[in-house]
Order: structure tokens, then C-alpha cells, then sequence
């Protein structure tokens, strides 16, 4: 494993932010994770799947690892298991493909498997805690290695006990529970209006191929547009802020969900309300078809890009008395 002084990040990070990190190591198995030094704190090491939810805007003084994406799955005592480089988007086509059903509503999410637990990524009604069984981290001061299971990793909605910083750990695999006789989920309204008329019971791969679509239709490709997909997360508004809300503005999304308590608000809508769906200054904007998108549209640095995301959150505020919090990680 070579360790690199002072390297771009540029390259590394779907919103294409030039920033610079102090040492950067590129892990392509678990020997690499190894032969990490132990004597890195934890402040001082950041841990990277392909960057597909981080805003750079400073450089960093720290040792950045970042996984070489490499797909490697096996099935281990009838659980599904995936070496934490492998693409996200690698493993749900895997899955269809065998017939495996569980992930298939999380179709084309960017980024790696061992990013996937950090924020427990979830679309269309699904969260990855309704099929992980157990995450393996590898804690690099120590040199050993050590499973959670799926109560230990303390799963809400796009959080997790990873984002807590306070544990020297590399998520190295995760073991899924996936199988042929899981039911399919299209509540979801896109999903309902792809298969209004057709078979109640879409196969897994049909699904996939569905959320692809929506997704496409709907999402800039981070390599051609740079973004970092849903840039705040929905918030989660007790019944009398919605009430106070609808007095006003009747058309006011409300979306009760399985994953959290209270009822959640769409963040779009709400950016779309206050002029931000498509607004752009210099090279830092949001996204002209889904105004939850941040976009870099050629130079924008990480401090543009952050005084844009500032600007939208109060005027969310100012006109909601709602607080936005970031999805992305900022730093
Ligand atoms: N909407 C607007 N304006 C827009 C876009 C959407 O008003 O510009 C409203 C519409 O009412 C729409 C509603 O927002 O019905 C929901 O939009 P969408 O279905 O696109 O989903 P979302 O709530 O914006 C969430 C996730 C996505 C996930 C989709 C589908 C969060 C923060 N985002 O987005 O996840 O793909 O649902 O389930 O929970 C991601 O995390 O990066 C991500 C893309």
C-alpha cells in the first residue's frame, strides 16, 4: 500500500471540489487495511467510498483512505456478504440477477457497500437496516476485527452509530439477509404508476430496473453533472408544524413513514417553495429537475458551493420556521 503526501481530492468526490488531504492511502483488500499505521487519531483520519456524499471546503490535515472499488461477494451460511469496495449498485444487480430480493428499491445508488451503513441509505419506502444482519469493522488502532449486529448499529432514518465518530473503525464487509420469497415494495407512488395494470408481483429485477429508471429520470449523473444526491434530508415535522404550514401552502407534501416517528416533509419542495430549484450563482447551484440536487456546474469551489447550501437553509427557515439539517457530510 503506497501512502501519497499532500494529493487532490479533486478526482476523488462526486461534487469534483478541489481540496487537498495531507497523506491519502488507496485500500484494495483487507492486507491493505492491515498494514494502515496504528498510531493515526481518530480526528485525524477520514475514511472514503467513492465520495458520492461529502463536501470538501477546506483542505484537510488528515490521512484520507479511500476503497479502490472492487466487487467481491459470497454467500456465507445463506447470508449475502460484500467486501466494503464493492459498488453499491454491483451488489443490488448481483442480487436481482439470482433472484434475490431485499435491495432491489435501492437500485443506482452511488457509492460503495461499506458506505452504505454510515448513512443507511434507503429510496422508495426501503432502508438498507431492513435486510443488513451484521456490519464487520476493522479497528485500525487495534488490528483486529469485529462484527455489529443490526440492533448495535443503532439504524435510523440516514443515520447510524458510524456517524458518531468516536471509534477507530473501517467498515470492512457486510452480511445481508436476502432472499426469493421476500415480498416486492411499489407503494411507493413512481413505483405504482410503473406497474399500474401489470402484475402485482413484479420480480426483483423488475423493480431494480424500475427505481433505474426513475432515478435516471430524475437525478443528474454525478459524472457528468457533479452533485452528491439529496443534499438535505427530508425533515421529520411534528402534526401541528404541518398544520401551522398547510394554513398556508395546501399542497404541502406529508409522507408518514415506517423508518422514523412524526410525519416527514419533503426538503425539495421546500427549497423549490423558496426560488432554489435551478437557481445558480457563479458555478454553484441547485439542480433545474429536483431542487434537493447541489450542483457544481464547472468551478465552483467547496466554500461557494457551502455559502449556497447556508443561503437555502435560511431562507427554508425564514419562511417554514423549519431547520434543514445536511444529509451530505460537511466538512
Ligand atoms: N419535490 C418538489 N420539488 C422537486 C423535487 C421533488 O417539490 O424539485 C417533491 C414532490 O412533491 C415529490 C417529493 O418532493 O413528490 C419527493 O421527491 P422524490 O420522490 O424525488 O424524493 P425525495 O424525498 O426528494 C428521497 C431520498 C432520495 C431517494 C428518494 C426516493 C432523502 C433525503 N432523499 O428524496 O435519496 O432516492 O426519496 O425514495 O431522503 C439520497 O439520499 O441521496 C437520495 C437521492
Amino acid at each position: 500500500m503506497k501512502i501519497l503526501e499532500n494529493y487532490s481530492l479533486k478526482n476523488h468526490n462526486t461534487l469534483a471540489v478541489d481540496c487537498y488531504c495531507d497523506q491519502f492511502a488507496e485500500i484494495k483488500s483487507l492486507s491493505d487495511l492491515e498494514a494502515l499505521p496504528k498510531d493515526i487519531k481518530i480526528t485525524e483520519m477520514l475514511i472514503m467510498g467513492c465520495g458520492s456524499n461529502i463536501l470538501f471546503t477546506e483542505n484537510l490535515s488528515r490521512f484520507v483512505v479511500q476503497f479502490k472499488p472492487r466487487k467481491h461477494i459470497t454467500i456465507v451460511d445463506n447470508l449475502v456478504v460484500a467486501w466494503a469496495g464493492t459498488p453499491w449498485n454491483d451488489l443490488v444487480n448481483w442480487a436481482v440477477n439470482k433472484n434475490l430480493g431485499g435491495i432491489e428499491n435501492l437500485a443506482l445508488i452511488p457509492g460503495l457497500v461499506g458506505a452504505a451503513p454510515f448513512q443507511n441509505i434507503g429510496a422508495y419506502g426501503t432502508e438498507l437496516q431492513d435486510s443488513l444482519v451484521w456490519v464487520e469493522v476493522y479497528n485500525w488502532q487495534t488490528g483486529l476485527y469485529h462484527r455489529l449486529s443490526n440492533e448495535e448499529c443503532l439504524f435510523s432514518y440516514r443515520h447510524s452509530i458510524f456517524k458518531y465518530h468516536d471509534q477507530p473503525w473501517i467498515i470492512s464487509r457486510i452480511g445481508l439477509d436476502l432472499r426469493n420469497d421476500k415480498p416486492v415494495n411499489i407503494s411507493y407512488q413512481p413505483l405504482q404508476e410503473k406497474f399500474a395494470g401489470q402484475s402485482k408481483n413484479p420480480s426483483f429485477k423488475k423493480v431494480a430496473q424500475a427505481v433505474t429508471e426513475i432515478r435516471q429520470s430524475k437525478l443528474p449523473d454525478p459524472y457528468k453533472i457533479p452533485n452528491a444526491g439529496s443534499f438535505f434530508k427530508n425533515p421529520v415535522i411534528d402534526s401541528q408544524v404541518a398544520q401551522r404550514i398547510q394554513r398556508r401552502h395546501k399542497d404541502l407534501p406529508i409522507f408518514e413513514t415506517k423508518h422514523c416517528e412524526g410525519q416527514k416533509t419533503s426538503a425539495a419542495w421546500l427549497l423549490e417553495q423558496c426560488g432554489f430549484k435551478g437557481h445558480r450563482e457563479g458555478d454553484a447551484g441547485f439542480y433545474d429537475k429536483h431542487a434537493l440536487i447541489l450542483v457544481n456546474h464547472g468551478n465552483a469551489s467547496g466554500q461557494d458551493l457551502l455559502k449556497m447550501t447556508k443561503m437555502a437553509k435560511r431562507a427554508v427557515k425564514i419562511k417554514f420556521g423549519i431547520v434543514l439539517e445536511e444529509e451530505v457530510r460537511v466538512l
